[in-house]
């Protein structure tokens, strides 16, 4: 594994359904009890970045803002936008703050001008649309000071990010639904994946508990085969159905 002279911590989350699936066939990926809304918010609180796929932005057309407890002001969106298909019409750009940070592997100066004109900092990082994702984080920890990264997925960029060696955690809500369909958490787009238990990434439960909602499990995994050791230790306590659901009640208690 190549290793980056400087990398964030980096916490993988997502909400699946009982079969593992982040998205259905028809990419409907609605999976979230409130509760697990706050965790989300709670944990891109933690984070100095937040960072999704190009088909997620494309599919949800997401603004990544809102955050729980921001232990710091300073929050970047992050895209890996490989072939560089973002447009000007989506809210991560046309909505500017907090900042965006895209990664691509396009050389295409026209785009590149028009997305760093609406304040979009552009990197150029790979080639043949691969981005290298190494490259990316050295440039998150050392150019933007970003210790602390949440990855929102989806599958394709969780895969990405896990096989090399760049993922300190993975934490997943699972959901009472089955979609037999879709979009897997990790998800290769070569269809080959990790073939076997010792090429799978090693991982060391953390936390498993029942979300507030009584319906949802989220369970939390240390990754111990990473290419290196991340920037700082781990920002986010293991458990925090506790926290989550104080969060809430207090979020109700103050809209009555
Ligand atoms: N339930 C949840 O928690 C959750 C969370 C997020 C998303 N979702 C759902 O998941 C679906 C999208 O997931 P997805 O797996 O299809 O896509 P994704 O991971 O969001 O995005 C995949 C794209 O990201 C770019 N990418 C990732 N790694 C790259 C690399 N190393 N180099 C270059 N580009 C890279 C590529 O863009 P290019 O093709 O441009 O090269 C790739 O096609 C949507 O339906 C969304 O609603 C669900």
């Amino acid at each position: 594994m190549t290793r980056p002279a400087a990398r964030p911590y980096a916490i993988i989350f997502s909400t699946a359904t009982l079969d593992g699936r982040i998205a259905s066939s028809t990419q409907y990926s609605m999976l979230s009890c409130s509760y697990d809304l706050a965790r989300l918010r709670l944990l891109r609180g933690a984070a100095e970045a937040v960072m999704v796929g190009a088909s997620t932005v494309l599919v949800d057309n997401p603004s990544l803002r809102r955050r729980l407890n921001p232990s710091s002001s300073k929050y970047y969106r992050v895209v890996v936008d490989g072939k560089l298909r973002l447009h000007e019409e989506l809210r991560l750009i046309s909505e500017p703050d907090p900042p965006v940070i895209l990664f691509t592997a396009v050389h295409d100066n026209e785009k590149v001008e028009r997305l760093e004109a609406r304040g979009v900092h552009v990197h150029v990082v790979g080639e043949n649309g691969i981005v290298d994702l190494v490259k990316a984080m050295e440039i998150l920890a050392v150019e933007y000071g970003i210790e602390r990264l949440l990855i929102e997925g989806g599958g394709i960029l969780n895969y990405s990010m896990l096989r090399a060696g760049l993922v300190d955690e993975i934490r997943v809500t699972y959901t009472p639904y089955i979609f037999a369909a879709g979009r897997s958490v990790v998800e290769d787009p070569g269809a080959t994946g990790f073939t076997t238990t010792s090429q799978s990434p090693r991982l060391r439960l953390l936390c498993l508990e029942k979300c507030p909602c009584g319906n949802c499990v989220h369970v939390a995994y240390r990754v111990e085969s990473t290419c290196c050791p991340p920037a700082t230790s781990p920002y986010a306590e293991p458990c925090l159905s506790e926290k989550i659901a104080a969060l809430v009640k207090e979020a109700i208690r103050g809209s009555t």
